[in-house]
């Protein structure tokens, strides 16, 4: 597979298991600091989302390369990602959710997935991206690394926070069988990077967390852009139904 690295010189790459803080925090630091965001799960959904509106079974490989061949590769530009056909909501309902991280065991999905977010980041050069491999294999040589975590009972609480209809254990039930897909898939698992910073958010506040990873990045040289330069654009879900 040739090349398609942009320059990773000014990527912060925030990974880590479901709701242990990071579309939060990221978004947060994407604002103290001025830089383009991205939610690197989002593609992953939009696959779920067209494999299930097209009635394709999990086992239909092909189909489902072909669909990202379609998607994805034909994006030059990236704006599949800010498509008016993906709400957010739609991307996040239950059965898409499920179905993610089977589409993300696919190493052909992965390939397609990983050559959008480059082209992205080189349209959006000074930009933070979350997701699950940013670090170790989307922009190994990425400027700052931030590995987020925190108990699986914590994560499972702030989501019934987020959406009090939720069922605890049915919650945490879905946080472990998502994690242990994700972590122990052949193709980039979810892991810290070495060089990333670990930070156990269990008993930190959203504050404590944005401060560390902010001083982090301003230690690394990363500072916000003078006044009169580019402001960030942001490729998110709304507060409401994202990772807390
Ligand atoms: O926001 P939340 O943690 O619920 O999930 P997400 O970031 O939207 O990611 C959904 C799923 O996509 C994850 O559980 C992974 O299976 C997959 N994913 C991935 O494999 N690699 C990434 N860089 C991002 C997401």
């Amino acid at each position: 597979m040739p090349d398609t690295t942009p320059s990773a010189d000014w990527v912060i790459a925030v990974d880590g298991p479901v709701a242990a803080g990071k579309t939060t925090t990221s978004l947060a630091l994407a604002s103290a600091l001025g830089l383009n965001y991205l939610e690197s799960g989002k593609p992953y959904r939009i696959i779920a989302f067209e494999a299930l509106h097209r009635n394709l079974h999990i086992d239909e490989l092909h189909a489902i390369e072909s669909l990202c061949e379609d998607l994805l590769a034909a994006s030059d530009d990236a704006s599949v990602l800010a498509s008016d056909r993906y709400a957010p909501q739609a991307l996040r309902l239950r059965p898409i959710t499920a179905l993610v991280p089977l589409v993300a065991r696919i190493p052909g999905v992965r390939q397609h997935v990983t050559r959008l977010i480059h082209r992205w980041a080189a349209l959006h050069p000074r930009c933070i991206i979350e997701g699950r491999d940013i670090g170790t294999t989307v922009f190994p040589a990425a400027r700052v690394k931030f590995y987020l975590t925190a108990t699986p009972g914590v994560r499972a609480e702030r989501r019934v926070r987020q959406e009090p209809g939720l069922a605890y254990q049915a919650i945490l039930h879905d946080i472990m069988r998502r994690d242990y897909a994700d972590m122990t898939r052949a193709v980039a698992p979810l892991t810290p990077a070495d060089d990333a910073t670990e930070i156990d958010t269990s008993d930190l506040t959203i504050e404590q967390v944005v401060h560390r990873m902010t001083t982090m990045c301003r230690k690394r040289g990363i500072e916000q852009p003078a006044a009169g330069t580019e402001a960030p654009r942001q490729l998110a879900t709304p507060p409401s139904t994202q990772d807390t």
